[in-house]
């Protein structure tokens, strides 16, 4: 097999972004690994995706301790792609990866407690093979482990060296909060903070987005194409191998006549840009410049590819986003 020599040109293809009040830069368009990366799914194309972002400039993977199926999965793949390929390259690749889901049985695999989060990081540095994550993210707020505990253990895992950055997933805006000035008092500012944010998903608008910017923490938004609805591939039924087959995560009750009329009118909008809908959906949620990057998922590089190109195009004109807007409200 040839080794794989990545593309000389990739940094030209992509567009960085200051990750809030940090020296560190983020591209636009992240990968996350959630779907498509697990031991159900081929290797090979798994591969191709890897090193078809790698080429464009993606520095950005997000894993999580859960992420497959099975759980767990998705770090034994990013990781065996990484030592096959990319190792050379590791300090050119942010890493990232949470814990805060259920991922083992008994009271300890799941929730935002200190007995979680540092035994779910040993386990996902021993599943990749990485010696550190750039960034380690808290998963979710469980609703009932103080946020003093959980800010305590990201402290400790950037002391440690086992994370150079940490952030926080999915945190209410009052916890959020207290995170914020928790960590900022340690030392160890809030790098990020992600949050589903999407044309169909708005409510970061509301308080999130403003939040972290205010804070000096960056912002990346995920499932930003709504997990397939915002791009062209419902607008004639449920393709077979699509998310929406699995019916886990994306149901297909979630595809009413309604939502298609708003899709199929975003599509004829974003055709008249000279652009996909995926692209467009992906530019909507960029034109923020407080939104550090986006985590695009991608079942194929075809599908990768065509998001890539979002960074050519990401201006709107005020009587776009008030069309889109429009169009929204049905
Ligand atoms: N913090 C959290 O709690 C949290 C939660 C969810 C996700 N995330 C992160 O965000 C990442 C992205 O989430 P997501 O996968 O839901 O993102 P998404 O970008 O909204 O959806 C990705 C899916 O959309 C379809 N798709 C993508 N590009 C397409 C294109 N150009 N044309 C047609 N279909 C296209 C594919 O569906 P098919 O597979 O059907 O082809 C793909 O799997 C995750 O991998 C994870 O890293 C974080």
């Amino acid at each position: 097999m040839k080794p794989y020599e990545p593309s000389p040109t990739r940094y030209e293809r992509m567009k960085y972004a200051r990750c809030g009040n940090s020296g560190l830069l983020l591209p636009r368009l992240s990968l996350g690994l959630w779907h498509n990366f697990g031991d159900v799914d081929d290797f090979n194309v798994a591969t191709d995706m890897i090193l078809c972002a790698f080429d464009n400039g993606i520095t950005h993977f997000d894993l999580a301790n859960n992420y497959g199926p099975s759980p767990g999965s998705a770090e034994v793949n990013f990781g065996r792609i990484f030592r096959e390929h990319l190792s050379a390259h590791r300090d050119e690749i942010i890493v990232s990866s949470k814990a805060g889901h259920l991922m083992w049985p008994g009271p300890y695999g799941d929730g935002s407690s200190r007995k979680n989060l540092m035994a779910s990081l040993d386990q996902s540095l021993k599943r990749t093979g990485l010696e550190y994550f750039d960034i380690f993210y808290s998963h979710r707020y469980d609703g009932f482990t103080p946020v003093e505990e959980t800010a305590q253990a990201l402290i400790d895992m950037v002391r440690a060296g086992k994370a150079l950055y940490v952030g926080i997933s999915k945190y209410p805006p009052v916890k959020a909060k207290q995170m914020y000035d928790l960590l900022r008092a340690a030392g160890v500012p809030c790098l990020i903070s992600q949050y589903r944010y999407s044309m169909f998903e708005r409510t970061p608008e509301q308080e999130n987005i403003a939040l972290a910017a205010q804070e000096g923490s960056g912002f990346i938004a995920f499932s930003p194409l709504a997990q397939g609805l915002l791009t062209n591939k419902y607008l004639n039924g449920i393709p077979e191998h699509s998310r929406a087959t699995r019916g886990v995560f994306l149901k297909a009750e979630q595809i009413t006549p309604e939502k298609l009329a708003i899709i199929r009118q975003l599509n004829d909008m974003a055709a008249q840009r000279g652009q996909s809908l995926a692209q467009m959906a992906l530019a909507w949620v960029l034109r923020d410049e407080r939104v550090t990057s986006v985590i695009i998922g991608a079942s194929s590089v075809r599908q990768l590819n065509d998001n890539l190109q979002t960074i050519e195009r990401l201006d709107f004109t005020a009587e776009e986003l008030e069309r889109i807007d429009q169009i929204l409200k049905g």
